[in-house]
């Protein structure tokens, strides 16, 4: 297991794009919902996993504003695992002192989900481990767009001289302001895509894309991440 022991450096934001649930589903013959299932399982295995290795922020994507094109029945399946998910990490996620934070839109889930959104942070609030922020009905445009008409009503009141705006302004804006940028963005199921996450969070982004598919991605999975993150040279523009 890695931790700040292992003298390797372990990166304090990390993003990750959990793909392949169906794939991961079809290959065994399997409805994809099922393959949503394990990966709700692997989910909470490996976000209390990472919690423990040192990492101080965890971004998981876990629903696009794009996947509500998915089928009503896939879009259904994946509602009910993030009521069933929600009551686990009310109780689970207390362990390990993980505290939890949803990013994205929010106010078009249905009552009883928002509410279980909403008591997943109220319970976590003051928790001193690792920050979770699980992103759902979440696209970075979106997150952009929003920040952008915040900006402008302030410009409007006066409250903000649009000639001295600055980067930082933005990031304020953001669901994730006062967060450090992710350092490493990891996706699973081989693609080498962003897909509407953290766009201007990941200007400098390590980004690290592996074939293994979401529900088999392990602890073991997760270190050699870490280890070629560890290999990698950050300039940030520089030389
Ligand atoms: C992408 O796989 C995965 C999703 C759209 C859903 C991710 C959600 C989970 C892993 C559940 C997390 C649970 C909670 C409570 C946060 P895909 O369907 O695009 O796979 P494919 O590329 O093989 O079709």
């Amino acid at each position: 297991m890695l931790d700040k022991n292992s003298g390797i450096y372990i990166p304090q934001h990390v993003g990750i794009i959990m793909d392949g649930n169906g794939r991961w589903a079809k290959k065994r013959g399997l409805p994809r919902s099922i393959g949503h299932r394990y990966g709700a399982q692997n989910f909470r295995k490996i976000t209390r996993y990472i919690s423990k290795t040192g990492v101080k922020i965890l971004t998981l994507y876990a629903f696009s504003t794009e996947n509500w094109k998915r089928p009503i029945e896939e879009v259904n399946a994946l509602m009910g695992l993030f009521r069933q998910y929600l009551i686990d990490l009310l109780t689970d996620f207390r362990y390990d002192d993980i505290k939890v934070v949803f990013i994205g839109d929010r106010s078009v889930f249905e009552p009883k989900l928002i509410k279980l959104i909403n008591e997943s942070e109220e319970v976590a609030k003051d928790r001193k481990g690792m920050l979770l922020n699980i992103a759902m009905n979440y696209g970075s445009r979106s997150e952009i767009l929003r920040a952008v008409k915040q900006i402008g009503r302030e410009v409007r009141d006066n409250a903000l001289d649009p000639d001295k705006i600055t980067e930082d302004d933005i990031s304020k804006r953001l669901y994730t302001a006062n967060e450090p940028d992710p350092d490493l963005i990891i996706r699973t199921g081989g693609e080498f895509r962003l897909s509407n996450f953290l766009l201007f969070q990941s200007a400098y982004s390590e980004f690290y894309s592996t074939e293994t598919l979401w529900p088999d991605f392990d602890e073991e999975c997760f270190d050699n991440a870490i280890l070629e993150f560890n290999k990698r040279n950050r300039r940030f523009g520089g030389v």
